[in-house]
């Protein structure tokens, strides 16, 4: 098992030690530190405490925030609100679908992008809207997705041509 995560393991259940509910702090904990909570992390915590691996995955997929395998670099966010909804944000959806190849919830293979839905962020006024990369953006149609997943795309490439 990679050293790291039985450090974090460790460390996490040494902090919430004692405490009650502790198994999803440690949760919590774990995906803090690695962005997600890796399966090696859950057959460890199944072992020290002695919880069903079941009882685990219980927790983590009932809770929509977990993630079960690495974030994208990029996170595109988009709102499926009922303003959005009715806005168009199932184009964005299919557009982002499309062109990445992957679905709702999935990362591509390269971990570059990531692809999320969620409930209304709070600004219908501009809907249908996104977060990127932590930034709000509003009143898009398809081609505006196409259009940010090239410019990421070229960013990434002259990153790369830049360290090389
Ligand atoms: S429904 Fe999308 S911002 Fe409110």
């Amino acid at each position: 098992m990679d050293m790291d995560v039985k450090d974090s393991v460790i460390a996490c259940m040494e902090e919430w030690r004692g405490e009650v509910g502790n198994l999803i702090m440690i949760l919590h904990e774990i995906q803090n530190r690695h962005g997600f909570v890796p399966r090696p992390a859950s057959l460890l915590l199944s072992d020290l405490l002695e919880i069903p691996l079941a009882r685990i995955y219980e927790v983590l997929t009932f809770y929509h925030y977990f993630k079960l395998v690495p974030p994208g670099k990029h996170d595109l966010i988009v709102c499926n609100g009922t303003a959005c909804y009715l806005k168009g944000a199932g184009r964005l959806l299919g557009e982002l679908e499309t062109r990445l190849g992957i679905k709702d919830g999935d990362t591509t293979e390269d971990r570059l992008f990531h692809i999320e839905t969620v409930r209304c962020i709070g600004c219908c006024g501009m809907s249908p809207a996104m977060i990127v990369d932590g930034k709000t953006l509003g009143k898009l149609g398809p081609s505006d997705v196409a259009g940010m997943i090239e410019t990421i795309r070229k960013e990434e490439a002259a990153n790369e041509a830049a360290d090389a």
